[in-house]
């Protein structure tokens, strides 16, 4: 009897499991309607109004974009999982001057409950698709805001104080508190939790929200942040007139550079114990400039004269000014391969230049052969758009639990590595934290030893430098056309090697990060070489065994 019982019990039980699960599909049809007028009626702050510009049905494996109307990023994301795709336009008249701006939001049909926000690159203006595209295949809505222009990445021109203000850090404020209204709209539901993703101006955009909202996010992944605009720019600006005030032979120019890179390595990549062609301790490396000195018994036709050496060391020492207000830290030994692209010709008229034009003195008869220590002594009064994410005290967020992965390459010859060990100093002074990796409870620091900005390695150094930070995966699969745009090609969904994926069990489970291994492949695909990178002060230390497998090695 009992057990006659049991199958009409079951098969009732499943009816209703039937019906309640078909009415949530049906429920959440009816929420989830991908159109503009769904967004019509969210509560907005006062002084506040947006446009529904597009809200599109993606369908699995398809691509969304703007394509060259984006002038910052006219690549679509690609390879999409099933979503809808949203561009919102927002008026803040309560901002002043009034702020104006847009934001695009993937809303992927499979939804974890979070949300995701990614940055942009350089100056560009535009929503950044590619990196966007990223999110959805971690279930996340994900949104990144046009920064409130529309321009490639290395023009400076479109600068008005309103506009300065939007890139500085109101369009990305706005852009998170008007895409948790989105959110939770079309799907009906509040929000579990809230990341943040990017490398680079991506870097300090996470850094100067965390600083100013506290509850913005509650876990960010922050690479190489570009986060001392006020400081960063005059420097940069200092060192292409240091080498481009020279001419002909006494111009320290590309070959030399190239040249550098590889005396570097041959000195410094021993410093560590192994020959694997990665400079992994370039602080332990005296590098012996007599050997690179044209000389008898140095014939290369790429060697360094007296004055190339003395310019050299002008970009690896510390700037300061004859008044003695530090303004910048020098790049590391070992980036010396991509500084030609500061510090090269175009440099007269190009970015760097153009911010003393258009960001701090709004005249373009300004030219770098009038550089002195005042523009830096300006640039810091002025400080263009508030851009700056000096605001170290982040005591409220890391109250709410919040957690920090930030991460730097060691070769990195764009965004100094030292800026950002400058920055957790700073942080660990403002927190009062005096003992060294004092700040790992909520905030841990990776050094990532031969990856340049953000992503890549030099051909003769091929670190390990894929962990899924912001921006890697859609960098190799538009430069390379390797992997399928999201977290490790090969690897997805293996926290081990996914930077984002340990960050948001540290955040949720309160699993620290004690590693991530990093990923390199050959030209064919194939991996060879994992290493894990390590919160500072620990390095990767070698245990036993193939010095290119990860298991060699652990963090200490
Ligand atoms: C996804 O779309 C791309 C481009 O349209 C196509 O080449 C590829 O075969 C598709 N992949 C799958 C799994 O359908
Ligand atoms: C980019 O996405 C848009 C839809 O947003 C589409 O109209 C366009 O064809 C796509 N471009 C490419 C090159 O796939
Ligand atoms: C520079 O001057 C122009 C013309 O007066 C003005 O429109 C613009 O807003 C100014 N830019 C800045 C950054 O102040
Ligand atoms: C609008 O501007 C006010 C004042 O600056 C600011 O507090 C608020 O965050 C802004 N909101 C949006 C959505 O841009
Ligand atoms: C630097 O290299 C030169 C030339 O090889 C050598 O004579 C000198 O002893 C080296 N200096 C140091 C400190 O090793
Ligand atoms: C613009 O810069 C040039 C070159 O430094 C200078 O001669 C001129 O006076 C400046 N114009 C203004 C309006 O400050
Ligand atoms: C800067 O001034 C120098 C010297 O007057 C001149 O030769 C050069 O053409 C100027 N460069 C630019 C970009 O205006
Ligand atoms: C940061 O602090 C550490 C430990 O005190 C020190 O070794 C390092 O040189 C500092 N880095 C910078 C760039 O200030
Ligand atoms: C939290 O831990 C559980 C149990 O190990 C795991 O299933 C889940 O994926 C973790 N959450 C995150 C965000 O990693």
């Amino acid at each position: 009897m009992a057990k006659l019982m049991l199958v009409p019990l079951q098969a009732l039980l499943a009816l209703l499991l039937f019906a309640l699960t078909n009415a949530k599909v049906l429920q959440d049809r009816q929420t989830r309607q991908c159109t503009k007028g769904k967004f019509s009626s969210l509560t907005l702050p006062s002084g506040v109004s947006i446009s529904i510009e597009q809200a599109v049905s993606v369908a699995n494996n398809g691509t969304f974009g703007e394509g060259s109307a984006d002038k910052g990023f006219p690549s679509n994301a690609t390879g999409l999982p099933k979503l809808c795709a949203v561009i919102v336009s927002v008026t803040n008249t309560s901002a002043t001057p009034q702020s104006k701006y847009r934001f695009g939001i993937f809303l992927p049909d499979t939804w974890n409950s979070k949300i995701l926000t990614v940055g942009s690159y350089s100056f560009a203006g535009g929503i950044n698709w590619p990196l966007m595209g990223e999110g959805p295949h971690y279930q996340l809505a994900t949104l990144s805001t046009d920064n409130g222009h529309n321009s490639i990445q290395t023009d400076l021109s479109w600068a008005t104080p309103a506009t300065l203000y939007d890139w500085g850090y109101r369009a990305i404020h706005g852009s998170v508190q008007i895409g948790k209204l989105v959110t939770a709209a079309y799907y009906g539901q509040t929000i579990a939790r809230s990341y943040y993703s990017g490398c680079s101006t991506a870097g300090r955009q996470g850094l100067k929200e965390i600083q100013i909202s506290p509850d913005s996010f509650d876990g960010a992944l922050i690479g190489a942040p570009a986060w001392d605009t006020k400081f960063l720019m005059p420097w940069i600006a200092k060192m292409a007139w240091d080498v481009l005030q020279y001419s002909g032979d006494q111009q320290f120019g590309a070959t030399q550079m190239t040249y550098l890179q590889a005396q570097v390595l041959a000195q410094c990549d021993g410093m560590d114990g192994h020959l694997d062609n990665i400079v992994s301790w370039p602080e332990q490396c005296n590098l012996n400039f007599t050997q690179l000195l044209c000389s008898a018994s140095n014939p290369s036709p790429d060697c360094l004269n007296q004055n190339q050496i003395t310019v050299a060391n002008q970009i690896y020492n510390n700037y300061v000014t004859s008044d003695g207000t530090f303004i910048h830290n020098g790049f590391e030994l070992s980036s010396e391969s991509t500084w030609s692209s500061l510090l090269s010709g175009s440099a007269l008229t190009g970015f760097d230049a153009d911010y003393i034009r258009y960001w701090l003195y709004n005249n373009t008869s300004w030219n770098i052969t009038q550089y002195t220590d005042q523009v830096a002594l300006d640039s810091i009064r002025i400080n263009p758009g508030q851009a700056t994410a000096d605001s170290f005290n982040i005591n409220s967020f890391k109250a709410r639990g919040g957690k920090i992965m930030m991460y730097h390459g060691l070769s990195d010859g764009t965004v100094p590595t030292k800026s950002s060990s400058y920055y957790y100093n700073q942080t660990a002074k403002a927190l009062g934290v005096s003992s060294i990796g004092g700040l790992n409870d909520f905030f841990r620091y990776f050094q990532v030893p031969g990856m340049l900005h953000c992503f890549g390695s030099d051909t003769n150094v091929n670190a390990p430098w894929m962990f899924a930070g912001g921006g890697q995966a859609s960098f190799l699969q538009q430069y390379y056309g390797f992997g399928t745009g999201y977290s490790v090609p090969g690897l997805q969904g293996n926290s081990n090697y996914d930077a984002l994926l340990q960050l948001m069990n540290w955040v949720e489970n309160g699993t620290a990060i004690s590693q991530v291994v990093a990923t390199a492949w050959d030209s064919a695909g194939a991996v060879t070489r994992q290493r894990p990178i390590c919160p500072w002060p620990q390095k990767a230390t070698y245990v036993t065994g193939n010095i290119n497998l990860a298991t060699s090695w652990k963090c200490a």
